[in-house]
Order: C-alpha cells, then sequence, then structure tokens
C-alpha cells in the first residue's frame, strides 16, 4: 500500500494535453503555417507552460496563504522568465480537504486565494502581457460539501441522487474498489442517511461524479462555458481517464489495486463523453483544454490526441517522471523511455514533457543533484534538457531557481491528506513508519509545495504571515532577488533556454536523433529541422563523462552552456549541458 501511495504520480498525473486553440493574446500564431509539409504548427505546441500552486506562490494579505493578488504583483515576473502560458491549479471554492482539488462550487472562487474581481483582474493583467491562462478543471469527483453532494446523498429520490455513484446495501457489500487516497484504501464510504454506500477513487470528501449521468454532464459542461466566456485561455482536465465507468460494478481480479490505471482508467465511454465535451465546449471556443491521463498504451493515448478524432490535443506522459527513486535512476533506462515516447509520436499526436509538478517532489533533487556543489549546474542541466525536447515543456514554479525538496523529518511538518492518511494506514496496520518516513522524505508532494522563494528574509518574501507549509530554510541563498542580480544563475540561464528555444523551431518539432544510446553517463541528441541541426550534450553524473557522437565538434559553434568556460568536446564536466549548432 506504501508502495501504491508513493507512486501515485504513475496512475494519476498521466496526463494529456487536450488543445485546440485560443481566444486571446498571441492569436497570430493560429494562423502559422506549416515548419515543414508535414508539421503542422500550434501556438501550443510552441509554448512554454509555467505552473503556478497559488497556495505557494505569493501572499499578499499575510495569512499565510497565497492568494491571486500575490499572483498579480508578480505579473512582470512571469512576463520576464519568456513563459506563454500559466496553468494555475484549482482556484474554486472548496473546504480544501486535497487543496483546491475538491470542489463546492464550481463558479466561484476559494476564499483563501481572492474574489471574482482578483480573478478578472487577474486574467486581464496576464493578457496584457500576451500570456494565456489554463485552468485546472476537477471533473473526476466534486467536494462532499458541494450542493449536488449533499443533495444526492439527502435521499434517494433527490433528482441529484445519479449525480454520484451509489451502491444501496440491500444489495450486500459492493465490489472492492481501490481508493488512493483513503485511510483504508475503500473507495466505497458507507452513508447511514440513505443506507447507501458512495464511491470515491480519492478521499472520502471527494465522491466520484457519475458522467454515465447526461443531465451532469450537461452541468459540467456549462460550468466549462462559464468559464470560457470569462476568456480563459484553456481547460487542464484533472484526473479525467477516470471519470468513465462501468456502473455493473464488476469484480476485479485479485491484485487489481496494483494497476490502478490499468483496471480504472479509460473506462467505457471515455471516449464518447471526450467528444461530447469538444463538440459542446472546446469546438465553439477556441480554446487549449488540458487533460490529465493518456491511457495504458500508446494506443490510449494516440486515441485520445489525433487531432482527426476530435477529442484532446496534447498527450502528458508519466513513464519518465516516474523513473526517479530514493536510491538513485539509470540513465539508459531514463534515454529508452523518453526516446520511445518522442518516436511513438514523432509522425502523429503531440507530447508534454515534464519532469515535476505539484504531485512530485522537486525536480532538482529528483533528477538532479540537490547538493551544494551540484545543485546550479545540475538544474541547469535539466532545463536544457526539457526546453531542447520534442514537446511542449512544463516548468513547475521554484524549478527555474532550483527550488529543492523540503526533506520534512517529522510527520507534523506534512500537510499533504493522502500522506497523512498513509500514515495512519501505515500505523493501523503496524507498517514500518521509519522506511515510511524515509520514502515521504524523498517523494512527498510537499516537497515540491512549500513557498516561492523570492528572498533572503523571513518566510522567504512569500509571507508577512506564518506560512501554511514551512518555507525551506535554504531560500537564505536560494532566491529570486539574488538570482536577478546574478547574470550566471539557474533563473538567468533558464531565461537564455527559454529564449533559445523559441528562436529556433527545430528545438520544437525538429526531427530527434538519439547518439551514444548506451552510454551510462551522458544523454546525447541531435534536433534537426530544414537546414538547421543542433547537438545536445548532458552529463547526468557528478563526474567527468566521455561520448562517443563520431561528430566533429572542432567547428561547433555552442549557443548555450551551463559552464562558464565553453569546451564543446567529448569529455564532459559533471552535469554540463549545451546545446551545439552543427
Ligand atoms: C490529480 C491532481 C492531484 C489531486 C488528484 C485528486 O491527480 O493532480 O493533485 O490530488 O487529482 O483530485
Amino acid at each position: 500500500m506504501l508502495k501504491q501511495l508513493l507512486h501515485i504520480t504513475t496512475f494519476l498525473f498521466t496526463a494529456v494535453l487536450l488543445c485546440s486553440s485560443c481566444n486571446s493574446a498571441n492569436n497570430k500564431t493560429e494562423t502559422q503555417s506549416s515548419v515543414t509539409d508535414s508539421t503542422d504548427r500550434k501556438w501550443w505546441k510552441e509554448a512554454v507552460v509555467y505552473q503556478i500552486y497559488p497556495r505557494s506562490f505569493k501572499d499578499s494579505d499575510g495569512d499565510g496563504i497565497g492568494d491571486l493578488t500575490g499572483i498579480i504583483s508578480k505579473l512582470d515576473y512571469i512576463k520576464s522568465l519568456g513563459v506563454d502560458v500559466i496553468w494555475l491549479n484549482p482556484i474554486y471554492s472548496s473546504p480544501n480537504d486535497d487543496n483546491g482539488y475538491d470542489v463546492s462550487d464550481y463558479r466561484n472562487i476559494m476564499k483563501d486565494f481572492g474574489t471574482m474581481q482578483d480573478f478578472d483582474a487577474l486574467l486581464k493583467g496576464l493578457h496584457e502581457r500576451g500570456i494565456k491562462l489554463v485552468m485546472d478543471f476537477v471533473l473526476n469527483h466534486s467536494s462532499d460539501e458541494h450542493e449536488w453532494f449533499k443533495q444526492s446523498r439527502s435521499s434517494r429520490a433527490s433528482k441529484y441522487r445519479d449525480y454520484y455513484h451509489w451502491w444501496n446495501k440491500e444489495k450486500g457489500t459492493p465490489p472492492a474498489r481501490y481508493s488512493l487516497f483513503d485511510v483504508n484504501h475503500d473507495a466505497w464510504k458507507y452513508d447511514t442517511l440513505t443506507n447507501a454506500y458512495y464511491l470515491h477513487y480519492f478521499s472520502r470528501k471527494q465522491p466520484d461524479l457519475n458522467w454515465e449521468n447526461p443531465t451532469l454532464r450537461r452541468e459540467v459542461f456549462d460550468i466549462m462555458k462559464f468559464w470560457a466566456d470569462k476568456g480563459i485561455d484553456g481547460f487542464r482536465l484533472d484526473a479525467f481517464q477516470f471519470s468513465a465507468k462501468d456502473t455493473t460494478f464488476p469484480v476485479f481480479p485479485s491484485g487489481y489495486e496494483k494497476n490502478f490505471v490499468q483496471y480504472y482508467a479509460m473506462g467505457p465511454h471515455l471516449h464518447d463523453y471526450l467528444k461530447e465535451m469538444n463538440q459542446q465546449v472546446f469546438s465553439k471556443y477556441n480554446v487549449m483544454s488540458v487533460a490529465e491521463g493518456a491511457g495504458n498504451s500508446f494506443e490510449d493515448a494516440h486515441n485520445l490526441v489525433d487531432a482527426d478524432r476530435k477529442e484532446l490535443g496534447m498527450a502528458y506522459a508519466f513513464e519518465g517522471v516516474d523513473i526517479a527513486k530514493p536510491e538513485g535512476y539509470s540513465l539508459p533506462h531514463f534515454k529508452e523511455v523518453f526516446s520511445r515516447w518522442d518516436s511513438a509520436f514523432a509522425e502523429k499526436g503531440w507530447l508534454a514533457i515534464f519532469l515535476a509538478n505539484h504531485d512530485q517532489a522537486r525536480l532538482v533533487s529528483r533528477f538532479g543533484n540537490d547538493s551544494a556543489a551540484f545543485r546550479d549546474v545540475s538544474a541547469k542541466m535539466l532545463a536544457t534538457f526539457l526546453l531542447s525536447m520534442r514537446g511542449t515543456p512544463y516548468y513547475y514554479y521554484g524549478d527555474e531557481l532550483g527550488m529543492t525538496n523540503a526533506g520534512f523529518n517529522k510527520i507534523e511538518d506534512y500537510k499533504d491528506m493522502p500522506t497523512l492518511n498513509e500514515y495512519q494506514h501505515q500505523k493501523n496496520i503496524g507498517g514500518d513508519i521509519k522506511k515510511f518516513m524515509a520514502e515521504i522524505k524523498f517523494s512527498c508532494r510537499d516537497n515540491g509545495r512549500t513557498p516561492m522563494q523570492w528572498d533572503s528574509s523571513t518566510n522567504a518574501g512569500f509571507t508577512r504571515g506564518k506560512p501554511w507549509l514551512q518555507t525551506n530554510s535554504n531560500h537564505a541563498y536560494l532566491n529570486v532577488a539574488m538570482q536577478e542580480k546574478n547574470p550566471n544563475s539557474c533563473l538567468n540561464y533558464f531565461r537564455k533556454m527559454v529564449k533559445l528555444r523559441k528562436e529556433n523551431p527545430a528545438l520544437v518539432y525538429g526531427k530527434y536523433t538519439l547518439l551514444d544510446k548506451d552510454n551510462p553517463d551522458v544523454y546525447a541528441y541531435t534536433r534537426e529541422l530544414n537546414n538547421k541541426k543542433f547537438l545536445v550534450l548532458l552529463n547526468f553524473k557528478s563526474k567527468n563523462s566521455t561520448l562517443h557522437t563520431g561528430i566533429d565538434l572542432s567547428k561547433a559553434k555552442t549557443l548555450i552552456s551551463n559552464y562558464t568556460t565553453v569546451l564543446a568536446s567529448e569529455t564532459l564536466r559533471p552535469y554540463e549541458a549545451a546545446v551545439i549548432e552543427l
């Protein structure tokens, strides 16, 4: 079970980006022609997405919780990064069992985050700067405090009864279903009020919506239209691959819970629901939409995103993200996974490229090296990777600085609901608590949710109050203010790398060719489009490493390097990264 929780990212966060186009600033890119005959240019393929966890970005009123006015105060910083799109985690009314992923009113703003006026001002401020906004839609479940659920549970005769999944007690015990977040991992919760169980794949406070009900679907599409009418530029569909269910609830084979995606994702009619959503919402609004979940296979992923099917636009594969383990990971495996996904989508479909988000621990702590000696250089190396691969790069707030894991030692310091529930579960079953604590220190998603490090003052300039989650003490030397002043900082490297990508369509659309495939230390590949060819060299190790490409580097031009002295040789220094024009 512990493993189940810690690898939750594999199940949940195989996301799919659904995009068509967008109705705000930068529309000129909509009409862009092809880079090559076979490449269909789209603005969202060329965009760099910056993800903001609103709770942790900037607090304006001193309550210790980030808010919309806080984000507004940092719009010029966001603009300075060169990114094109902001993805905001949920900001709707919520009792916050799961930090906003339990929505009690889809048409209002969470009190902690501000008001609808603040939202309108944020959207305006973004659009004035040519930045688009993608909102997070939680549609697999609502909060148990949503009016729909309150009505649904009040009576078996309620017209809202079928908005959720109920199993009447007189039918016996419902067939086992696994809950990812429940303290007992039981997805059925018995409710005395109507003598029935309701289904919740996540926490008890997140009952699953019944997508098989056309009335519910209409309500959801109306909500999406409400936001689209406000002028937002896109939707991320949270955990959507779990929405469709076989409501006969067949018995799953024993051991089913070990493969949540296989048994719970891509249920019957999921494609029909997506087609309906596309027809009802996306096609009408010219919006980019993002859904989480690429299914179980390349075939599933293609079925979700191939443009002619009119469902989603972009696949978000999590196989790569799940490679990092506390004991380290194998670079050949990492290369194999990213190369395999690239080749499966080389001709058709499109992928997101990312190594971190709000459900992961920090990028540099998992895939780089967060020791004092190598943090900066390895964070830059990872930026070089993410911003030179095919696919739309997603960058999570703070990763542009090389922010690291919080690595809390005491359970009291953690706030993440599933982590606290799992801790209780482990205690209940007499599990190995020491092992659990070591695992969460590396993997818990709170590691990636600590306050943004703006400066070296108390609480990193995030809040004048007490932050909802402890600030990482390394903000004393790892913060925006200090990195702004240093031309060689991680932050400034990130900006240069974003610029390099945007100036070179070959880094977006170009053919990817892996070199020196079995090299255990270096990741090297070329990106090629028309008459432009780039070589990307990445040393993933803390030692000098040599590679063999057979390419004569003597006349090559290094466009960017994470070392101040550029060598352009086949021996790379620790975590050295370079993009070289051939
Ligand atoms: C998604 C979100 C995650 C949330 C879960 C339940 O996977 O990314 O943060 O906890 O859905 O809504």
